[in-house]
């Protein structure tokens, strides 16, 4: 019984983080891929490479169903993957839409047209390459009309992060804030696109004010997994035990995974 987690990085263990929470029964294996990161600078295609690897060796793990907690990887690779390349019995589902989902005001499964909603100004914080990918834009549109959004790049965020350097994270998160602002002075929500974000939540919503409300995945995730195991619960596959892989330098970066989960986690060479 285990679920696997990929992300670029360090990210995805705020995705994993929720995931525990809420299925605490659930053995989860993290997979990330430190000696690759960031992806948000990479193309697409090289993007598509790395994540079908890391899959492949969560299958192996034994996992039946993976989890992109990275929306780099959801935006650049997830479709691509889903159409040709997942193996028969096995999952692979993304970030977005739980996301879109909440903001659209929609449950799961409702397929009914665009409609207008409460939000009407949204400002997107990613990577570049999910930016670029224009996928947040796509599956709004499928859900929502009237709805404008402004979308920043937040390059340089997440390596500052893998870094563990917060400082400044948070200097290139508040100039990133600034630079939305310019565009969009008055978003009436933001979106955290990006795994690695929500552990910079706090600056985001200081720097944006009370009066925007910020949308982060991890909680919006892990509920929508719960959902989904009580729809198919033979998808949670034959593995047994947590684990925490990396292609990094596994004590680098057990330690940073300790200092953002606030316990004891080991990687191990993946
Ligand atoms: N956590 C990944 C995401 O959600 C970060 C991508 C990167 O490595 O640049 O997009």
């Amino acid at each position: 019984m285990a679920v696997g987690i990929f992300d670029s990085g360090l990210g995805g263990l705020t995705v994993l983080g929720a995931i525990e929470k809420r299925l605490p029964q659930v053995p989860l294996v993290y997979f990330g891929d430190n000696a690759h990161a960031p992806y948000g600078v990479r193309t697409a295609d090289d993007i598509y490479d790395l994540t079908t690897q890391a899959t492949e060796r969560l299958f192996d793990a034994g996992c039946d169903l993976v989890i992109l907690a990275c929306n780099t990887a959801s935006a650049a690779a997830l479709r691509r993957m889903q159409e040709g390349w997942v193996p028969k019995g096995k999952r692979v589902l993304g970030v977005f839409v739980p996301l879109i989902e909440a903001l659209t005001e929609r449950h799961w499964g409702d397929n009914s047209p665009p409609r207008e909603v409460g939000v009407k100004h949204v400002a997107l914080f990613a990577t570049p390459a999910t930016v670029r990918s224009r996928a947040f834009q796509r599956e709004l549109a499928f859900r929502a009309i009237g709805v404008d959004v402004e979308a920043q790049a937040c390059g340089g965020v997440v390596d500052a992060i893998e870094e563990g350097d917060l400082i400044l994270a948070e200097a290139l998160v508040r100039s990133h804030v600034d630079a939305l602002k310019r565009k969009m002075p008055e978003p009436d929500a933001a979106i955290l696109g990006c795994t690695h974000y929500p552990l910079m939540e706090e600056i985001f919503q200081d720097a944006l004010g009370d009066n925007v409300r910020v949308f982060s995945q991890a909680s919006l995730v892990a509920e929508s997994l719960a959902d989904y195991l009580d729809r198919r619960p033979e998808m949670v596959g034959p593995g047994t035990e947590s684990l925490f892989l990396t292609t990094g330098n596994p004590r680098n970066v057990s330690n940073r995974a300790t200092q953002f989960l606030r316990r004891k986690i080991e990687f191990i060479p993946a």
